[in-house]
């Protein structure tokens, strides 16, 4: 089958949707975010990762940027525990890209113990 038949005309629209656009991914640095951060990259969006660890998001960023071959990929430190730190990831964003098209709330810590408190 001939390779542009390979993907849904659906796809191919929000594909075409998609390119240029700015999406943010909290916790984007591993696991699930730094997937879903790469997927946006790859159908050429301009990436956001923001997440608490700094180390692991600037390599994320530099990865996810030579893997997809997009140069924007960045990576913004941020405490999604504290709104100061979300705000200024919005705004670092906005001057950096002007406007924010997707925000995926993806951070959080599993945090496991017994419901009794015990
Ligand atoms: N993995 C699963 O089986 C599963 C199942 C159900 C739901 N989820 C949900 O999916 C999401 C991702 O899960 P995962 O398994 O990829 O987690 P993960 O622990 O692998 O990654 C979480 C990322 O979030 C970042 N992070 C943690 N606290 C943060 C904070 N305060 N601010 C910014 N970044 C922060 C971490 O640094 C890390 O990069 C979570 O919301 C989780 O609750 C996961």
């Amino acid at each position: 089958m001939p390779k542009l038949f390979q993907r849904s005309l659906t796809t191919h629209l929000f594909s075409a949707l998609l390119k240029g656009q700015v999406a943010v991914v909290t916790g984007g640095a591993g696991g699930i975010g730094k997937y879903i951060a790469q997927r946006f990259a790859q159908e050429g969006c301009n990436v956001v990762i923001a997440d608490i660890n700094a180390s692991e998001g600037q390599k994320a960023a530099r990865e996810l940027s030579k893997m997809t071959k997009n140069a924007s990929v960045k990576f913004i430190k941020t405490d999604c525990g504290v709104e100061s730190d979300i705000k200024g990831c919005m705004d670092k964003t906005y001057k950096e890209f002007g406007k924010i098209n997707v925000l995926v709330n993806n951070a959080a810590r599993f945090i496991f113990g017994s419901v009794y408190g015990g």
